[in-house]
């Protein structure tokens, strides 16, 4: 099979990363977890105590920062300013923050310049919100993955529990209806499927359903 450029775009919790990373595997693919750039900057954002709602200290953020995505086999990496911060970015206050600078044109500016760079050489899955309709309008193959937000909620719990405290379903599941409604309504590059894309939604099954039915779109 020749090599594609894949999209995957979903709300927060459907499993766009895990399905990804098990997608690149079967493929021998690389992927990009395009969230992990808005974590990141929300997190340089944070670590140098400036106001996000000023356009003007973004822009000078960006000035001074590094923000590298490194694909390895075993997934992406990102640094910021050389140190690793792959797992510092999943916190649910870093979520927040990103949901909310992503909504700013000049984020997403800085973001799509990175992101169409990284997507020079095919083989490779990109997954956020606005891949298949903004950043990668050409992509060979775009799917949309949605799940039930109870099912989401229940994931993402499971997957952050051991790190907070103070973390309930219940917040979770909160502050993910919060950031689906902020992705789906703001004015730029909104949460939604491309009109070429794939709808699979993967309340009732597992990774590697999900995974065969993409193979079997792709195929
Ligand atoms: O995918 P993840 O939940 O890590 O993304 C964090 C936030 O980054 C999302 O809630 C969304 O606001 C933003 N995002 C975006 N566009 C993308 C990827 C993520 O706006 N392509």
């Amino acid at each position: 099979m020749r090599s594609l450029l894949i999209t995957i775009d979903g709300p927060a919790g459907a499993g766009k990363t895990t399905v990804s990373r098990a997608l690149a595997k079967r493929l021998s693919y690389t992927y990009v977890d395009t969230g992990a750039l808005y974590r990141g900057i929300a997190l340089a954002a944070r670590d140098a105590g400036i106001d996000p709602d000023e356009e003007t200290n973004l822009e000078n953020l960006f000035k001074t920062i590094a923000l590298t995505c490194t694909k390895t086999p075993a997934g992406p990496r990102l640094s910021l300013n050389g140190v690793d911060i792959s797992d510092k970015i999943r916190t649910p206050e870093i979520a927040m923050a990103a949901s909310h600078i992503s909504a700013k044109p000049v984020v997403r500016r800085y973001l799509l310049t990175l992101q169409r760079r990284l997507g020079k050489d095919k083989g490779v899955i990109f997954e956020g919100r606005d891949m298949g309709t903004v950043v990668f309008p050409d992509a060979d193959v775009k799917f949309f993955l949605v799940a039930d937000l109870k099912t989401r909620a229940a994931r993402r719990f499971v997957e952050l529990g051991h790190k907070t405290e103070a973390l309930s379903l219940e917040r979770v599941k909160k502050e993910m209806k919060i950031r689906d409604e902020n992705d789906s309504t703001r004015s730029i590059a909104p949460l939604k499927a491309a009109q070429d894309a794939v709808v699979i939604d993967s309340t009732a099954l597992d990774v590697h359903e999900v995974v065969e039915l993409m193979i079997s779109h792709i195929r």
